[in-house]
Parts: structure tokens; C-alpha cells; sequence
């Protein structure tokens, strides 16, 4: 098979418009963020809200959006979701995952 030059010029095209749109839109959240909503939709969803899309937590439970609203550092954030409160279960994070689960939470700030 021959490929015209308009073939090949068509296809880079299509090609350059997959990566943009696929590198795009969703890149809005990085990396860590993604791997943090994993984290949070497996460890925190039973109780806070912790994305719009979702329709049941617990009352009283501040939603991530307004948890994302304040001015967390790092230490901070640690410190208050691994000091036990009592609702709130110990949970064995790595700094990495609190991290992440940081990334995702100031990614849901209004
Ligand atoms: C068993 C229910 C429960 C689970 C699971 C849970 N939380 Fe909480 N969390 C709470 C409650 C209730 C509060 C509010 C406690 C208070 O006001 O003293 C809270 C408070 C917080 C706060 C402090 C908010 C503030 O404004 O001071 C942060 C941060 C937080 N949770 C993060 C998380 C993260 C991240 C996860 C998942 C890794 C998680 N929580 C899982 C119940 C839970």
C-alpha cells in the first residue's frame, strides 16, 4: 500500500487531536489528585462527601469541597486526619498518600 502525502498529513493530524484532547481536559486533576480520589472514594466516601458526583455521606461530615477550601499545609492536613477524633478511624497513610489525598482535596476547593 501507498500512503499519499494527505493520508499521512491526515492521520498526524488525528493523532495531534487524540493527544490534545486526551491530555487535556482531564489533566485538570494531576497526578496525584487522581491517585488521591482513589484513596479518598475507597477511604473517606463512607462518611464525607468527597465529590459532587456523589449523593450520600454522613451528616455532620464537612464535604471535601469545604475541607478543600481551608488553608492546609501539609503537617497540617497529616496532623488532621491521623490525630484519632473519634468518628473519624485511625488510618494508617503513608506521607505520600496524604499527599495525594491533599492534592485531591485542595482539587476540590470551589
Ligand atoms: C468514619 C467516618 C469518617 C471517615 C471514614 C473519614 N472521616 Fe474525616 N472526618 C469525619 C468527621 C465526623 C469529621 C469532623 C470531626 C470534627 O469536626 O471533629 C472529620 C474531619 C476530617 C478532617 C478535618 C476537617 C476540618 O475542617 O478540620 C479532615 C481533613 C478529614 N476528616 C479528612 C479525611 C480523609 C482524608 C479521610 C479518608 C482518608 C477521612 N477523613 C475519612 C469522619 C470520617
Amino acid at each position: 500500500m501507498r500512503l499519499s502525502g494527505t493520508g499521512i498529513a491526515l492521520g498526524l493530524s488525528i493523532a495531534w487531536l487524540a493527544l490534545g484532547v486526551g491530555g487535556q481536559p482531564a489533566a485538570a486533576e494531576s497526578a496525584d489528585a487522581a491517585a488521591g480520589r482513589v484513596l479518598a472514594e475507597r477511604w473517606c466516601s463512607g462518611c464525607h462527601l468527597v465529590d459532587a458526583q456523589q449523593l450520600q455521606g454522613n451528616d455532620g461530615v464537612p464535604t471535601f469541597r469545604s475541607i478543600g477550601a481551608k488553608p492546609w499545609t501539609e503537617a497540617s492536613f497529616a496532623a488532621a486526619i491521623t490525630s484519632p477524633h473519634p468518628p473519624m478511624p485511625t488510618l494508617d497513610l503513608t506521607r505520600k498518600e496524604i499527599a495525594e489525598l491533599l492534592a485531591f482535596v485542595r482539587s476540590r476547593a470551589p
